[in-house]
């Protein structure tokens, strides 16, 4: 096991040592505006197999690249529509990801053999600062265990990967919480592949014709991130629409393990004293998206046997927590 370092942020020399390690091959954890991403040159094959080992990440799931400037673009994909522009234009940079023909610029382990790329333009200060110093594309999955909920502090980074990166870049929580929007633009019309933070309904408004996954009966768009299990805590992980009826379940007999919750309205009357209990009330939807992965780890600290997950309206950001609610609750 080797040492991973703790990079400061506010220091010139730690986000060069950051661009240096990256340049040089090495695997460097920094934060983004959605979630901590674990980079690595996604020129370098070699590079780019110790993120998938690392994290323990299936092959066939695909890396999304981290550029800093929309001239790099081109340099990795080819055949851009409009309809990309016209997309970047008004969400880049930040939480949007876009699917585009790949260039072989871009090492074939990144895209898991697929004749495609996904490709991201991050808004955060220190990611955007690292990128411009290590002028290499920089692929970066989510900085954590593969299947685990993803990283929103570089604490919960180091709970699952300290030992196995080279560094973190200890920069403070991330402010979205949830990852990127995945939208494939090499169709005739786009498709979202993963909801996150930049919504649907705010995707309708630069794009009329586009399609969520359910939609399409394209048999070639490829969402290669759904095959697998996601976003999971070691806990049980059980969503809740009716909070009277989680009180009555609560009052009664629950596991000795204890429970945790989080949502929106509290639980008038409950104990949390009692036992092993942990309870977040968010003060909004965006709150309870910026909160939901670290709560989860918590109840795992805690050894918590039950995490009970207040359902919210499918609209906006509330339509990609459900999504990662959904799949942390989900057996297979
Ligand atoms: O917010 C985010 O997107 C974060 C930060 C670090 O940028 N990254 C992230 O990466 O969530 P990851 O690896 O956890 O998720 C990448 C998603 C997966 O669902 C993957 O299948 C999909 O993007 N993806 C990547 N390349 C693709 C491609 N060529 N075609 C279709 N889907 C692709
Ligand atoms: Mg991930």
């Amino acid at each position: 096991m080797k040492q991973t370092l703790r990079l400061d942020p506010h220091r010139e020399p730690d986000l060069r040592t950051a661009a240096d390690l990256l340049r040089g091959g090495g695997c460097v954890a920094f934060p983004t505006e959605t979630v901590y991403g674990l980079g690595v040159d996604a020129t370098s094959q070699a590079a780019v197999k110790r993120a998938f080992v690392a994290k323990g990440r299936p092959a066939d799931n695909p890396l999304i690249v981290h550029l800093h400037c929309r001239n790099q673009l081109e340099l990795y994909c080819h055949s851009v529509p409009a309809i990309a522009y016209s997309l970047m234009e008004r969400f880049c940079p930040g939480a949007l990801t876009l699917v585009l023909p790949k260039r072989s610029s871009i090492v074939d382990a990144v895209t898991a053999g697929l004749e495609t790329v996904a490709v991201r333009f991050p808004a955060h200060a220190t990611a955007r600062a690292i990128l411009q110093m290590a002028d290499v594309p920089v692929a970066a999955p989510s900085a954590n265990r593969s299947g685990r909920p993803s990283g929103t502090t570089w604490q919960s980074v180091l709970e699952d990967l300290d030992g196995r990166i080279d560094a973190v870049v200890c920069d403070a929580p991330c402010h979205i919480g949830i990852e990127s929007t995945v939208v494939d633009v090499t169709g005739a019309e786009p498709v979202v592949l993963r909801c996150g933070s930049v919504s649907i309904q705010q995707l309708l408004e630069v794009c009329k014709d586009l399609r969520t996954l359910g939609q399409v009966i394209d048999p070639t768009v490829n969402s290669p991130g759904l095959r697998h299990r996601h976003y999971q805590p070691t806990g049980r992980v059980v969503l809740v629409s009716d909070l009277l009826d989680l009180q009555c379940q609560l009052s009664s007999a629950e596991s000795s393990l204890g429970w945790g919750f989080i949502g929106l309205e509290a639980l008038p009357g409950l104990n949390l004293g009692a036992g092993n209990c942990k309870a977040s009330i968010c003060e909004n939807v965006d709150h309870y998206a910026r909160q939901i992965f670290s709560f989860f780890r918590e109840c795992d600290s805690l050894g918590i046997g039950t995490i009970y997950c207040q359902c919210v309206p499918d609209h906006g950001i509330g339509q990609a927590l459900m999504d990662r609610l959904k799949r942390a609750a989900s057996e297979s």
